[in-house]
């Protein structure tokens, strides 16, 4: 049964806006405004045809035509004598918390607006410190070549239809297994759901959590700007919590009314520090007192390098905790694979949002992925990246001491990339604008801040070369102290 109807005034509809010959379609998108604003929930009724032809004033065929078109795209729902029913909500167009959406496109730590923010997002580079990728020159392309061939010989024709929303059942299987080995997690295939990136994931959740009628969800601070943008896109506020060397001040989240925290504990980003045991103690604390949810984002976890990683909290508190990760860190983002496992409450409401989002993501690419999964070749592809991306990070932190001897390098041994802060008269926005007029791409660490912090670079070192770090970094050293 649907919550009540709402009538005209309510939905603020007036007859006079609409371009005479094409009131239907007038009418239609204004109920999809009106669903994608939350002015009709999810589970909430249509008014009656009669009812709403009356007020508008309009023929009753114009109304049935709007509901039919709403019905076509999937928005609503006819129930019989319990009325027409939204169904759907589309995450784009719901209501923005400040600041506005990115653009279409927009990827994690871009934000848009300001010309050297385009810039430092759009503008190639000669040598490009971004975050947030892999050596793409190791993709194990003949691995891949290879075990999609196997796959393809071995599909049956009914394979290409359309899958499980929530992912093929062979990958489930392989992610389970993957993150029993690697990451501590016990987790049933069943309770697994492939997204597309720990972005829809967030995107996903969001949607849950919304419906839910949670408003709000805390983040670390510094924490990922891409991440804090893919909830505020879903209509929730994000309340930044500091992180300091033992990781996210669970004392300063318990001082927010958040009922939600997204954190990075195995590795945070930006600054890299993991999150110490009594932290994640209070964190487990705080979960099962408030009845918390506790999103873990795992981007990056399993590359530790001066030990195994921590298990993630997951692993210790499965009804609290949503964990999220993805392949973007392992082999590539283009692939756009990731998993989630919710906790029972979310599950049911998190497949039909992945359903609603696209029928689930595309079948091949996780078969094949599964493959690699089962067969070892991803957890030597790891290996290969471990020694590749720590010989760099090396490089990286042995260049900022001849080059920026000034500045302080945060975070473990781990991730793609590293986090310096310097003292300077300038802002970090200024010294990367100065730095891409040189050739060399950096994020500014205030990208990543909601709160004023020490200004500072967040580096990744897992893409360029040795030689691209030694030059790059050098060049930096030079832009530093020229700004000086
Ligand atoms: C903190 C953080 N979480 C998650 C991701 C990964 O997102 P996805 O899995 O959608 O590629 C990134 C990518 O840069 C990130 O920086």
């Amino acid at each position: 049964m649907g919550r009540a109807a709402h009538g005209a005034d309510f939905l603020q509809l007036r007859i006079d806006d609409a371009p005479s010959g094409g009131r239907a379609d007038w009418l239609a998108r204004q109920l999809r405004l009106a669903i994608a604003d939350g002015r009709l929930p999810v589970g909430s009724r249509l008014p009656a045809t009669r009812v709403l032809a009356g007020e508008l004033r309009v023929s009753r065929g114009v109304i049935t035509e709007a509901y039919q078109r709403l019905g076509e795209d999937g928005h609503v729902v006819g129930r019989g004598r319990n009325g027409t029913v939204v169904v759907a909500a589309p995450a784009k167009a719901r209501p923005a918390a400040s600041p506005p959406p990115p653009p279409p496109g927009a990827l994690f730590g871009t934000p848009p607006g300001t010309d050297i923010f385009d810039a430092l997002r759009d503008a190639p580079a000669r040598i490009d410190f971004s975050p947030g990728v892999p050596d793409l020159t190791a993709f194990p392309r003949t691995a891949w070549l290879r075990a999609e061939r196997t796959v393809l010989r071995e599909l049956s024709a009914s394979a290409f239809g359309y899958g499980d929303p929530r992912g093929a059942p062979a990958l489930r299987i392989a992610v389970a297994d993957w993150l029993a080995r690697n990451r501590g997690i016990r987790a049933a295939p069943g309770d697994v759901v492939i997204a597309a990136g720990t972005a829809q994931t967030l995107t996903l959740l969001g949607r849950v959590l919304h419906d839910d009628g949670l408003r709000t969800v805390a983040v670390e601070d510094p924490g990922s700007l891409g991440a804090r943008q893919h909830l505020r896109n879903g209509g929730l506020d994000t309340p930044p919590v500091p992180v300091d060397a033992d990781g996210i001040r669970v004392d300063q989240l318990r001082a927010t009314d958040a009922s939600a925290v997204l954190l990075t504990p195995a590795h945070q980003f930006p600054t890299g520090v993991v999150l110490g045991g009594e932290r994640r103690r209070d964190l487990m604390r705080w979960a099962t007192e408030r009845d918390g949810l506790i999103i873990e984002d795992d981007y990056d976890a399993e590359h530790r390098y001066d030990r195994a990683p921590v298990p993630a909290l997951r692993s210790l508190l499965a009804e609290h905790v949503c964990y999220a990760g993805s392949v973007s860190k392992l082999l590539a983002p283009a692939l756009r694979i990731g998993w989630v496992f919710a906790p029972p409450k979310y599950r049911d409401a998190l497949v039909a949002a992945k359903r609603f989002a696209d029928l689930g993501n595309a079948v091949l690419p996780q078969l094949v992925l599964a493959r690699l999964m089962e067969s070892g070749a991803l957890e030597r592809q790891l290996r290969l990246l471990r020694g590749r991306h720590r010989r760099r990070r090396d490089a990286m932190i042995a260049a900022v001491g001849t080059h920026l001897p000034h500045a302080v390098v945060h975070g473990a041994a781990a991730g793609l990339h590293l986090t310096i802060t310097f003292d300077a008269g300038f802002s970090d926005t200024d010294l990367a604008a100065a730095a891409l007029a040189r050739g060399v791409k950096v994020q500014p660490l205030s990208w990543h801040s909601q709160r004023p912090h020490r200004p500072g670079l967040v580096l990744g070192y897992a893409a360029p070369t040795a030689t691209d770090i030694a030059e790059g970094m050098e060049t930096l050293g030079e832009t530093l102290r020229h700004l000086r």
